[in-house]
Order: structure tokens, then sequence, then C-alpha cells
């Protein structure tokens, strides 16, 4: 049976991210197929950091297509350019959004969600999908955050990405 790290309390974000990234990446790297890998790293990260919502959505046919997630329900399809998910993929930049009603365009999928954070997966200079991370709370996400979801999610894209079209 799986057992999600035992985080210690009082450990800071960072210890947190430098706990689990590592197990993360021992589960996925030997799984070949892409969603039941994204499927434990929402699980994962959901689990031991406390998040509101947690997921994927992948670029398909010129939009953004919800994927692996926890989290509640979340609208299923995001075009370019469009809410901080959009945005994210269109500047291939990661985006921490303090509050999440003073970003124009937010989409709001839950009311409870205050603030966000979404880094895109880079393949060869192209998004082809971006991690979504809503918190309940305020300004829940800084720069320890957007580094250690970079460093992650360039792992995602070497495992899990190799032959994605
Ligand atoms: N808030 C996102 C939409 C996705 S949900 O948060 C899960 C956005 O503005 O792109």
């Amino acid at each position: 049976m799986f057992k999600l790290p035992d985080i210690p309390q009082g450990a800071t974000k960072e210890q947190a991210y430098k706990e689990i990234i590592p197990q993360i990446t021992a589960l996925i790297s030997s799984e070949t197929d892409r969603t039941a890998a994204l499927g434990n790293v929402a699980a994962m990260l959901h689990g031991c950091m406390g998040f509101f919502w947690t997921g994927f959505y992948l670029v398909k046919n010129g939009e953004l297509v919800l994927n692996a997630f926890q989290g509640p329900v979340a609208c299923s399809r995001i075009k370019y350019g469009r809410g901080v998910c959009g945005t994210a993929w269109a500047q291939r930049q990661a985006i921490v959004v303090e509050d999440v009603d003073k970003f124009p365009g937010h989409i709001a999928c839950s009311s409870l969600s205050r603030s966000e954070i979404v880094v895109p997966l880079l393949r060869n200079g192209e998004a082809v999908g971006v991690l979504d991370i809503d918190s309940d709370r305020l300004s829940a996400f800084d720069d320890t955050d957007k580094e250690m979801l970079l460093g992650l999610c360039r792992t995602i894209t070497e495992i899990c990405f190799q032959n994605y079209e």
C-alpha cells in the first residue's frame, strides 16, 4: 500500500517540496501511461500540500483540456490566452495570482478559490499543458512555489511528454 510522505509539522514549504518532489519523481519515472503518472502527481501534491484544487490541463486541438486532477469539479476546456491557465500557456511562463478576483479574465471554477499558481509544461519551448493549483487562502503562492513547481514540471515533461503530439 502506498503511504503519502509525512511532512513534519512546522516544516517550511521549501522543506515540504524538497521531501515530496523526489518521491513524485520516483513514483512516475517507471510509468509509461501519461494519465496514470499525472494522476499520481496530482494526488501526491494535493494530499501533501493542502491545496484546494490541483490538476493538469493539456493542449489538445488548440485548446486546454482538463486532465488528471484532485479537488472539486472544474471547467473542462480553456481557450488560448483565456484565464490564468490560457495566459500561462500563451506566455509560456509561470503565473502567480495572489488574489484571483484581481486577475482580469480569471475563470472561476469555484467561488472558494482565492489564489492560484499556473506553471506551463514546456517541451522544446512550447507549452504542451499546464499544472494549475488553487488555494482557498489569499496569497498562498510565492517564488518558492514557482521555483519548486517549475523544476517539477521540467521533470514531468521529460518523463511524460517525450512523444506528445
Ligand atoms: N482559474 C483557472 C481555471 C481553472 S480552475 O481554477 C481549476 C483559470 O483562470 O484559468
